[in-house]
């Protein structure tokens, strides 16, 4: 098949574009740099010894979208690209509404015109809120706390009113958990500028020393050893999940919600103490206040995606944070 993956070179996409091409998909990707590089397509290559059709360009640009589409006969779309900074959001809210929904608005204007009614569509576990209880199930209440999570939310609605108004689209809505890992290569993986927000680029870089220790945002929640609970699932897991949603969206119209996660809680010190462990190396840590936002517990329940889209994750926890620290060592040494 010929699928059109936008946000393609960042951390999600480049995983999900060489496991599209390890199984025989033409792959053409889109994408704008905007918090990415285009020497993700060079290690794409080496990994998967095929080129990639690359498109640089916004994927709100119509008439840069129209280009794309009258070039390749598109079977089906997987939609990355959009901004996930969940603090920047906050300060900037109108970047996120402006880029996150204009060009997933854009988008299903464009395959509408050319007859591609098949998406792959990246959403949160954020949209679940504060839930209600655990694990976390697709038919739970939705709601948001920044705007970040307001735009999968809203993208969520769109895509739902779509569906209804044409039978003939698709729509797969994945919720990812906690995405974390690297491609087992040590190619690609997550590399955020600056300060990360996140727990594992954070680690990261304590552990090349980068940054002096790692700040744990508060040691009081009800979990076992008071650190948040979160749901980490290796990128690749993530990434193999997109191929099943592939095959999914050609099977069936309609719209879908999937969680994609371990079901599994992991705290904040049992994925620290996990990283030491197996990579030999120390994390020194603080506790500090509360981090604003946070919930206690978040994980999945991940039945529907093994039931609908036949997938489940593989990787353990300690693969996850080997294939992390490899791709970190291999990035110091360039
Ligand atoms: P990422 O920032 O690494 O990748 C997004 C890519 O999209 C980047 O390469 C960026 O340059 C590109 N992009 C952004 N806006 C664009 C535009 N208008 N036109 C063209 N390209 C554009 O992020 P990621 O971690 O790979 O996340 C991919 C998707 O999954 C995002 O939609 C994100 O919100 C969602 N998601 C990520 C996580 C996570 O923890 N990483 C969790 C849940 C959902
Ligand atoms: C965060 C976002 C969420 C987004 C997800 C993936 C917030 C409030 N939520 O989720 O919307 O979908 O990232 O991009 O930002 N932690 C520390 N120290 C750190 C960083 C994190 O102790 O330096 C803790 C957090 O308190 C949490 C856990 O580690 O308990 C995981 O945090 P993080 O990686 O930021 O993910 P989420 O909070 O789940």
């Amino acid at each position: 098949m010929r699928i059109l993956v936008t946000g393609g070179a960042g951390y999600i996409g480049s995983h999900t574009v060489v496991e599209l091409l390890s199984v025989g998909h033409d792959v053409i990707v889109i994408d704008n740099f905007s918090n990415s590089k285009s020497s993700s397509f060079e290690a794409i290559s080496k990994i998967s010894g095929k080129d990639v059709i690359f498109y640089e360009g916004d994927v709100a640009d119509i008439s840069f979208l129209r280009n794309v589409f009258s070039k390749h006969s598109i079977d089906a779309v997987i939609h990355f690209a959009g901004y996930k900074a969940v603090g920047e959001s906050v300060e900037k809210p109108l970047k996120y509404y402006d880029n996150n929904l204009i060009s997933t608005i854009r988008l299903l204007e464009v395959m509408e015109e050319y007859q591609c009614y098949r998406l792959v569509f990246s959403s949160s576990a954020t949209v679940y809120g504060s839930p209600k209880s655990l694990p976390i199930l697709e038919d739970f209440s939705l709601s948001t706390t920044n705007p970040y999570g307001t735009t999968k939310l809203m993208i969520e609605t769109i895509l739902t009113d779509v569906s209804a108004s044409n039978s003939k689209w698709s729509f797969a809505m994945l919720r990812y958990f906690n995405p974390i890992g690297a491609h087992e290569s040590g190619m690609i993986g997550e590399d955020p500028n600056g300060i990360p927000n996140n727990l594992m680029p954070y680690i990261m870089k304590v552990s090349t020393g980068e940054l002096p220790d790692l700040k744990i945002f508060g040691n009081d929640y009800d979990t076992p050893d008071g650190t948040g609970v979160r749901d980490y699932i290796h990128v690749v897991d993530l990434a193999k999940g997109h191929l099943k949603a592939i095959d999914y969206v050609m099977e069936h119209v309609g719209v879908e919600a999937f969680n994609l996660g371990t079901g599994h809680g992991v705290s904040v010190l049992d994925l620290v103490h996990t990283f030491e462990r197996v990579n030999h190396i120390s994390i020194p840590y603080t506790i500090v206040e509360r981090r604003s936002g946070d919930i206690a517990s978040c994980y999945a329940d991940c039945t529907k995606a093994h039931e609908k889209l036949h997938w489940t994750s593989s990787k353990t926890l300690e693969e996850m944070c080997e294939d992390s620290y490899r791709y970190v060592i291999n990035q110091k040494k360039k």
